[in-house]
């Protein structure tokens, strides 16, 4: 007999194993009283549609979405948020008891809560600096654009894509920067976001001089793996104020968890030993 009370939700990529989510996700499980699990599924590229249609009928609380489905999704979804629209990416989807499934992206919010949860007083009266124009830049973008600062200056390696996410989104409250520029904006700046792999175990360093900054600049790299990145170290030997990326991961992940079981949960202290064990 079917236990109506065992929940299953399940993070999907290609590959997965790295995924911290399973060990976040199960935390709060354990934690709100609710039986079920969650687990990391391996799913290749061609085999998205068929496990949309297995979801459903292993009947799936709903699933997390990373890399390099997050646009892909989109196709087999019934409903779609509309931040999750105008980011163009999916990392969460609810399945409804009837099979429906609804897209949503929690990236966005989750950024902007860490942000705030750690320096809830970041420079209100000067622009956002976010480096890069993939997915993470685009929910960056559209994030702090609904904070209450001036504007939101996007520099990327490849300039047009940081003007596509500015005619997109921008409303004209984006500037493009250009890459080399970079660190001269970051006198302007009062949040600097590096939404960009560079730093990140395995891939070359960001290149990026914060020398300028005003003291009270707020630096953020969503980069977790280091915790402390070179430019975090930067920033720390300027006396910057730093945000690592870990708390996005918990924050979007707590959103999505809202979204599945209506449970709001919280980054206790004990889920950030359990995931900087296992980072
Ligand atoms: P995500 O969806 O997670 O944001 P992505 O779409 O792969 O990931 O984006 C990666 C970002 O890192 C891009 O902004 C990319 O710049 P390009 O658009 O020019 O490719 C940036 N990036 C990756 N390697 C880089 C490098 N060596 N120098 C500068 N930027 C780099």
């Amino acid at each position: 007999m079917t236990n109506i009370h065992y929940k299953k939700a399940a993070v999907i990529g290609y590959p997965v194993r790295q995924s911290l989510s399973p060990l976040m996700h199960q935390h709060w499980m354990r934690q709100m009283g609710i039986e079920g699990e969650y687990e990391a599924i391996e799913v290749a590229p061609e085999y998205l549609g068929a496990f949309v249609l297995e979801a459903k009928k292993i009947g799936l609380s709903g699933f997390n979405v990373t890399v390099p489905h997050k646009t892909e999704i989109l196709q087999y979804l019934d409903k779609i948020a509309p931040l999750a629209r105008q980011i163009g990416a999916v990392n969460t989807v609810k399945i409804t008891p009837d099979g429906r499934l609804t897209g949503y992206n929690t990236d966005s919010l989750g950024l902007v809560t860490h942000l705030k949860s750690i320096a809830p007083d970041f420079p209100h009266d000067r622009p956002a600096l976010i480096l890069g124009a993939g997915g993470a830049a685009r929910a960056a973008a559209l994030g702090m654009l609904g904070e209450n600062i001036p504007m939101v200056m996007i520099s990327n390696r490849t300039r047009s894509k940081a003007e596509a996410i500015a005619a997109d989104v921008g409303r004209g409250r984006m500037v493009v920067v250009d890459w080399h520029a970079r660190s001269e904006a970051v006198v302007a700046a009062g949040t600097v976001i590096n939404t960009t792999s560079l730093g990140m175990v395995g891939q070359p360093p960001l290149s990026f001089d914060l020398s300028g900054a005003a003291k009270d600049t707020v630096i953020y790299d969503i980069v977790y793996k280091p915790l402390e990145t070179a430019l975090l170290n930067q920033a720390k030997s300027l006396g910057l104020r730093t945000v690592d990326g870990l708390g996005m991961l918990v924050h979007q992940g707590a959103a999505a968890f809202k979204i599945w079981f209506g449970e709001t949960v919280a980054f206790d202290a004990e889920l950030r030993i359990k995931l900087e064990a296992a980072l």
